[in-house]
C-alpha cells in the first residue's frame, strides 16, 4: 500500500542521489557517533576534515577515553561547543567501564551515554544496528509535517514525540539507517527551509502539503 510505496520511492531516490560522505563508507557505531555529534551544530563541509582527523587521532573508543585533554580540545578546535568533545570523552569512559570499550547495541543503552539524546541514539541505532528508530531533528520534522500537514509547532519540544510516532510508522524496517539518512538529505537539500526545490522532490506525490499547495505553511514554527 501507500507506506510501502513511499519507502520504496524515498530509498530509490536516496540510492541514486545520496551525498558521498565519509561517514557513509562504514556503519561502525563509533564513527557514526563521531559524525552525528559533529554534525549537530556544524555544517557538513566543515565537519568532513575534522571527522577524518578525529578518527586518525582516536581510532577506538579506548583511545578517546584515554586521550589527554589537550589533544582532545586540539582535535575540536574550530568546531566550537567544546562540551560536545568533553561529553564524548565521558561517554567513551562509560563504554570502557561498562562495555569493555565497545559500543552498546540497544537504543536503551545508547541513550544512557553522556551527550547522546533521542536524535543521536536514533541515528546510531538505525545506521549501525539496523533498529527501526527514527532520528528526529528539525529536517525530519519539516518533511513529516508537510507529508500530512501536521500543524504542531516544531519549535515546541513536547511536540517532538508526535513527529517521532509518525516517523516510527513510516520508517523502513529493512533499511532504517538509509531511510533516516534519506530524510536528512531530503530535508537539508530538496526541502530546505531556505532554498526548496519542489520540482525535484521525489516524494511530492505523497505529500499533502505539496498536493494542496501549502508547502510554505508547514512546518508551523511559532516565534518564541
Ligand atoms: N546531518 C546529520 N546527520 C547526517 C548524516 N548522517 N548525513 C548527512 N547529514 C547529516
Amino acid at each position: 500500500e501507500k507506506i510501502i510505496a513511499f519507502r520504496k520511492t524515498l530509498l530509490q531516490w536516496y540510492d541514486e542521489n545520496k551525498r558521498d560522505l565519509p561517514w557513509r563508507k562504514n556503519t561502525l557505531p563509533y564513527s557514526v557517533w563521531v559524525s552525528e555529534i559533529m554534525l549537530q551544530q556544524t555544517r557538513v563541509d566543515t565537519v568532513i576534515p575534522y571527522y577524518r582527523r578525529f578518527l586518525e587521532w582516536f581510532p577506538t573508543i579506548t583511545d578517546l577515553a584515554e586521550a589527554p585533554e589537550q589533544t582532545l580540545l586540539k582535535a575540536w578546535e574550530g568546531l566550537g561547543y567544546y562540551s560536545r568533545a568533553r561529553n564524548m570523552q565521558a561517554a567513551a569512559k562509560q563504554m570502557v567501564e561498562l562495555y569493555n570499550g565497545e559500543f552498546p547495541t540497544t537504543y536503551e543503552e545508547i541513550i544512557q551515554l553522556k551527550g547522546i539524546g533521542p536524535y543521536t541514539a536514533g541515528a546510531i541505532s538505525s545506521i549501525s544496528f539496523n533498529l527501526p528508530t527514527p532520528a528526529v531533528d528539525g529536517n525530519l520534522m519539516r518533511v513529516i509535517s508537510r507529508l500530512f500537514e501536521i500543524p504542531y509547532d516544531i519549535g515546541q519540544p513536547s511536540n517532538r514525540k508526535i513527529y517521532q510516532a509518525v516517523a516510527e510508522i513510516l520508517i523502513d524496517p529493512d533499511r532504517p539507517g538509509d531511510f533516516n539518512q534519506a530524510l536528512m538529505d531530503l530535508g537539508s537539500d530538496i526541502e530546505s527551509a531556505f532554498t526548496p526545490k519542489p520540482e525535484l522532490n521525489p516524494i511530492k506525490e505523497f505529500s499533502s502539503a505539496y498536493l494542496n499547495g501549502t508547502m510554505d505553511q508547514y512546518p508551523v514554527k511559532k516565534p518564541k
